[in-house]
């Protein structure tokens, strides 16, 4: 795609990405010559089966993990160049995470979890940091969660304080594994709301995994990963049917070649 003037430059550009694990038989390739170009202030959402690469692509664009081949320029950086110092000081100025297992201290409370974010990250004073936590806290409707330790919220709480942790920052990019898997759909289209809000109202660029496909009317863009490569696609029936098909089980062979 050539671009014009009026075509934004991508915040993120992925090229010919690959990550494998394991050798010999056990060999997996996760992420296949994965490419994709993201762009400020957009939702994108990626799909696909279970251990078709998702959480590994997620990982390697974002600084975690690092991949056999490709690169990532994220920002105009090559990720990928930086020392694992730059790297780390790059998510932490720019990127908020929402883990799959979401990776919450047991020995913080849920406000705690979120001020760290804001007072250690930021160097905010501490009423600044109580007074923006406690604003992202009453949005995901945790305000009278707030003093509870991880072991003492429930799982779709958990996930909520997660995903503040994520926010407080105001971060460029968001990269979210399954925000909402242990939620009720009311929470679910909620916290999907506010990531959305993320990317309309503060630039964000916002990367979720989700297998619901409810939630893809609130993405700008549907990315579909199997067996390690990524497809994008525009067809939101189709994604619809592979999603169906991948939650009763049918085989879905040849499914990409579809999408295009
Ligand atoms: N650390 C690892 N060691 C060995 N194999 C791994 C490792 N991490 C991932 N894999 C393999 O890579 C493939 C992709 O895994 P990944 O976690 O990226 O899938 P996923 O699409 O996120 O799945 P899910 O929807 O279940 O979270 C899987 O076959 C998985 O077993
Ligand atoms: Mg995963």
């Amino acid at each position: 795609m050539t671009h014009d003037d009026c075509t934004p430059e991508p915040v993120l550009k992925a090229r010919q990405l690959t990550r494998s694990f394991g050798d010999g038989e056990a060999r997996t390739v996760a992420v296949n010559h994965a490419a994709l170009d993201l762009y400020a202030g957009q939702v994108v959402l990626l799909m696909g089966p279970s251990g078709s690469g998702k959480s590994t692509l997620l990982a390697v664009l974002s600084g975690l993990l690092r991949p056999d081949a490709g690169q990532v320029l994220a920002l105009g950086q090559d990720l990928w160049a930086l020392s694992d110092k730059e790297r780390e000081r790059f998510r932490l100025q720019h990127c908020g995470f929402v883990f799959q297992g979401y990776n919450l201290f047991a020995a913080l409370t849920a406000r705690q979890q979120l001020e760290m974010v804001v007072r250690w990250g930021e160097g905010a004073s501490a009423r600044d940091a109580r007074r923006r936590t406690d604003e992202v806290l009453e949005l995901l409707g945790l305000a009278k969660k707030a003093d509870l330790y991880p072991a003492d919220l429930s799982g779709g709480e958990k996930q909520r304080v997660a995903i503040g942790r994520a926010l407080i920052k105001n971060p460029k990019f968001c990269f979210a594994d399954e925000p909402t898997s242990a939620l009720d759909w009311h929470t679910g289209e909620h916290v999907i709301e506010q990531l959305r809000n993320a990317a309309r109202d503060r630039g964000a660029t916002v990367l979720v995994v989700a297998h619901d496909a409810r939630i893809i009317p609130y993405a700008d863009r549907v990315f579909y990963m199997e067996d390690g490569c990524l497809r994008e696609t525009e067809d939101e029936a189709q994604v619809r049917e592979l999603v169906l098909r991948q939650h009763t089980n049918v085989p879905h062979a040849g499914d990409l070649a579809e999408l295009h």
